[in-house]
Formats: C-alpha cells, sequence, structure tokens
C-alpha cells in the first residue's frame, strides 16, 4: 500500500515536518520528484535539519528511505546533505537507497539554469538555479546521465560528451564562469554515490509492496509548480501531482491508498509568477514576519497572501486528495480578521475555475473574511482546546473543498500536530 504526501499550494507547505511525523507509521519513505531544488525543514532534539534530495524519514530507525528514479540527483549537494546527516549519528548505508534510473545533475546543468535565467532577465523563472531545468531536458531528450551509469567503466566518456554538448549550447549565452572547481566536486561526489545503495528501485519497491511493506511517497514542490497543470512557464519541471508518483516510483496506481495534501493556512510563493492572493502590503510583510517565510534552500523572501480555495480545490482535484494538513495555522494568531478566496474575478466576471494562463490576466480575488482569534494556539495540544473562531476557519475550508482537515500543525517542532 502506497500512501501519498503532497504540496497543494505553491511548495514549502511544511511537507517535510509531516512527512517525519507521520513516517513511524511507514516501512518506507519515497521521493519521486524533483530535486535539490526542494528544501524540507525538520527538527531532529530541537536541532533544525534542511533536507534537499534525501527522503524526511532518514531520522526513524526502522524506516527505509528511497529516491526514485523520478528524481534528478546532484551528487555534490547529495553528498553534502549525507555528511550532514551521519554527523547527527544516522547510518545511511543501512536505510537509504537509491533508483539506478535516477537522472544525475552534472556541473553544467547549474551553469545552463543560470545562464538561461540570466537571459530572461525580466521574465526569469526565479528557479533555484540548481540545474533541475536542463537535467529534465535532458531526461526527455535522452542524453541525460543516470546513477547506474557511475558503475559502468566508460562513465568518464559519457560525462565528457555530454559536457561537450552542454559547452556549445551554453556558447550561445553569456556565460563565462570557470566551472573547474564544480567538476573537481562534482567527481568526488561521484565516488561517494558509487558507495551508496544503488538499487533498481522499482523491483525494490515492488517486492516490498508485495510483502505488505506500507509506503510513503513524500512529494516535492506544490501542485501549482506542476510542469503540466502549474502556472506555466512559472513551474518546476517534473510531475509534482500524485500521477508523478507511478512514474517517479515505477509502481502501479492500483498501490496508490489515501492521498494527503498539505496545505498552509494562508499561501507563498517563492520566486517569479502569478499569485493572486498575494498581499503586497503591510499585511503580506506580516504574514512573511509571523511565518519566518524565507526559502529554505535559496533564502529569498517568500511572496506571501491569503489562502487560495480556488487554487486548492483545483489541486486537490488533480491529485484526488482524500484528506487535508493544515500547516502554519498558528501564524495567523496575531491577525485581527483571516481572509480566504472564494472565487477569480476577471474582467467582471466571476469564477471558482483555474484559468488556462494566469499571467496576463487581472484577476480580483473574492474574499470571504473571518474574526481572528487573536489567542497564542502554538502550545494547544488537542485540537478540541483550539479556539471557536480558528475552528469557525477550518470549517470552512473543509467544506469548501469537500475534504476533511484531519490535522493542523501549530508549530515548526516534531510535536505540534493536532489530530481532528
Ligand atoms: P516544505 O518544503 O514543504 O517541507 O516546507 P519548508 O521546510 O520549506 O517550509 C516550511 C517552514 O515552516 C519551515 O521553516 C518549518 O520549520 C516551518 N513550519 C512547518 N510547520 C509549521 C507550523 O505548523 N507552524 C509554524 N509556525 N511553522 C511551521
Ligand atoms: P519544496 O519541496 C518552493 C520554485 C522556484 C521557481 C520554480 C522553478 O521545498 O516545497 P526550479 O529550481 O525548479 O527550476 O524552480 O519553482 N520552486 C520551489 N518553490 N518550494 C520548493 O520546493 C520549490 N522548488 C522549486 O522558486 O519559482
Ligand atoms: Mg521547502
Amino acid at each position: 500500500m502506497v500512501d501519498v504526501l503532497l504540496g497543494l499550494q505553491w511548495g514549502d507547505e511544511g511537507k517535510g515536518k509531516i512527512v517525519d511525523y507521520f513516517a513511524g507509521k511507514y516501512d518506507i519513505i519515497a521521493r519521486f520528484q524533483g530535486g535539490p531544488n526542494a528544501g524540507h525543514t525538520l527538527y531532529v532534539n530541537n536541532q533544525k535539519v534542511v533536507l534537499h534530495t534525501i527522503p524526511s524519514g532518514v531520522f526513524h530507525s526502522n524506516t527505509l528511505n528511497l529516491i526514485g528514479n523520478g528524481v534528478v540527483l546532484d551528487p555534490v549537494t547529495f553528498r553534502k546533505e549525507c555528511e550532514k546527516i551521519t554527523e547527527l549519528g544516522i547510518d545511511l548505508k543501512k536505510n537509504l537507497f537509491i533508483a539506478e534510473k535516477t537522472h544525475i545533475i552534472v556541473p553544467t546543468h547549474r551553469a545552463l539554469d543560470k545562464a538561461s535565467e540570466l537571459a530572461k532577465g525580466q521574465e526569469k523563472i526565479g528557479s533555484t538555479l540548481k540545474g533541475i531545468g536542463p537535467a529534465y531536458m535532458d531526461k526527455t531528450g535522452r542524453n541525460g546521465l543516470r546513477v547506474g551509469d557511475v558503475l559502468h567503466p566508460d562513465f568518464e566518456q559519457a560525462y565528457a560528451k555530454l559536457k561537450t554538448k552542454h559547452l556549445q549550447l551554453l556558447s550561445n549565452y553569456d556565460f563565462s564562469e570557470d566551472i573547474s572547481e564544480w567538476e573537481k566536486e562534482f567527481f568526488e561526489a561521484v565516488e561517494f554515490l558509487r558507495q551508496m545503495n544503488i538499487v533498481s528501485g522499482e523491483y525494490w519497491l515492488n517486492e516490498h509492496l508485495k510483502a505488505g511493506k506500507k509506503v510513503l511517497a513524500e512529494g516535492a514542490q506544490g501542485s501549482m509548480l506542476d510542469v503540466d497543470f502549474g502556472t506555466y512557464p512559472f513551474v518546476t519541471s517534473s510531475n509534482t501531482i500524485s500521477a508523478g508518483v507511478c512514474t517517479g516510483l515505477g509502481i502501479a496506481p492500483k498501490w496508490i491508498s489515501e492521498v494527503i495534501g498539505v496545505t498552509k493556512a494562508y499561501c507563498t510563493r517563492v520566486g517569479s509568477g502569478p499569485f493572486p492572493t498575494e498581499l503586497e502590503n503591510t499585511t503580506g510583510e506580516a504574514l512573511r514576519q509571523a511565518g519566518h517565510e524565507f526559502g529554505a534552500t535559496t533564502g529569498r523572501p517568500r511572496r506571501c497572501g491569503w489562502i487560495d480555495l480556488v487554487a486548492l480545490d483545483y489541486t486537490c482535484m488533480l491529485s484526488g486528495v482524500t484528506q487535508l494538513v493544515m500547516t502554519k495555522s498558528d501564524v495567523l494568531d496575531a491577525f485581527d480578521t483571516v481572509e480566504a478566496c472564494t472565487a477569480y474575478e476577471i474582467n467582471g466576471k466571476q469564477t471558482k475555475e483555474m484559468p488556462y494562463q494566469l499571467n496576463g490576466l487581472s484577476i480580483k480575488p473574492v474574499v470571504e473574511s473571518f474574526p481572528g482569534w487573536s489567542t497564542p494556539t502554538a502550545a494547544s495540544n488537542t485540537y478540541n482546546t483550539l479556539p471557536p473562531e480558528m475552528k469557525k476557519f477550518l470549517s470552512f475550508v473543509e467544506s469548501y473543498l469537500g475534504i476533511p482537515v484531519k490535522y493542523v500543525s501549530n508549530g515548526p517542532g516534531r510535536d505540534q500536530i493536532l489530530e481532528k
């Protein structure tokens, strides 16, 4: 059986913390897409850890972790991450497995990402510059290198061939950085990667499933960044919705059971692109400060706004979400009024559907206002003790989406989560 946990907004919904909370109930946590563009924050023994490529179940002694074939892995970031986790006393040789069909990010992918963003000027995507787009382009363009290739004696030749292609592409851009240091680091990291458990991800996982093991598929990014259904072209390069689980792990849809959607009690976005409920005012700034909304991967300030139920309804539909987890509800404690967008007004007409393309449209969010609760909730330890005003807000979200909010996360800590 496979349950899926994914972000329903533009990423950073708190997926890492929630996966860490649920991990004890599962035998395997598997990442199925994305790469080091992700930054999943957890607190282990009150120490903050940010995971980029490694699944968020890694701190549970009885849980195995799989980096699935749908992920793109940068050996350099991966090695750094492994070293940090090892320092915390975790033996990754025992609990981490990497699918051999996982694609590799090479230094020139990062260079191409940077060059392409620079060339776009004002129209830049706001990429994390981790080489994600170029690596997925090589995957679908059938030029990529995969983790399994590092075990072959001709890996260096295959690398050189790909690099030559990339240098040709880079010559079309104004890019003159010396990447020799990046390459040195890369080859050292490839050597490190060779020592890890590289497996046939699809056989490995299917055998565990047949043996009755429980798997949680951990999404990265958010559904509104999905390459097909997100705010294209301001998206990432993978399928972040539940459909990505089957191709990103090599499992059949019949295995999928619950789809757990994670949403913040408000909304954020980092990078460029449309954001209908964005508050470019003091309220937005207050949300940023109260929620410490600065990127876990890049440190960039996140754009903030009220919860967008039109977008959430769309992303719940795309993934077949069966239960919701609402995070960061405590951030709203200090607000006199809390709002939720229930429709978009475009050219004087209201709609509850996501338009074909958001950029270029003038969208006025139609909002429902709720009285704030002006009570600190981070110390609450049962759902029932939450203020009635907050419960009213939660019920409204549930009835709009027609999906139960099963958990409310009321702080970043491991134990700050309330089951309804
Ligand atoms: P992810 O990418 O979805 O895993 O989310 P990030 O780790 O990028 O961002 C979520 C941020 O919110 C992190 O700093 C978390 O420690 C923090 N966080 C998670 N849940 C809560 C919560 O319920 N309340 C508060 N105040 N912070 C939270
Ligand atoms: P987690 O897993 C928030 C955004 C970038 C940019 C766009 C494309 O932590 O939720 P890319 O590097 O993929 O080419 O960037 O997607 N983005 C994220 N935003 N959280 C993430 O991951 C993100 N990963 C990518 O800011 O707008
Ligand atoms: Mg994040």
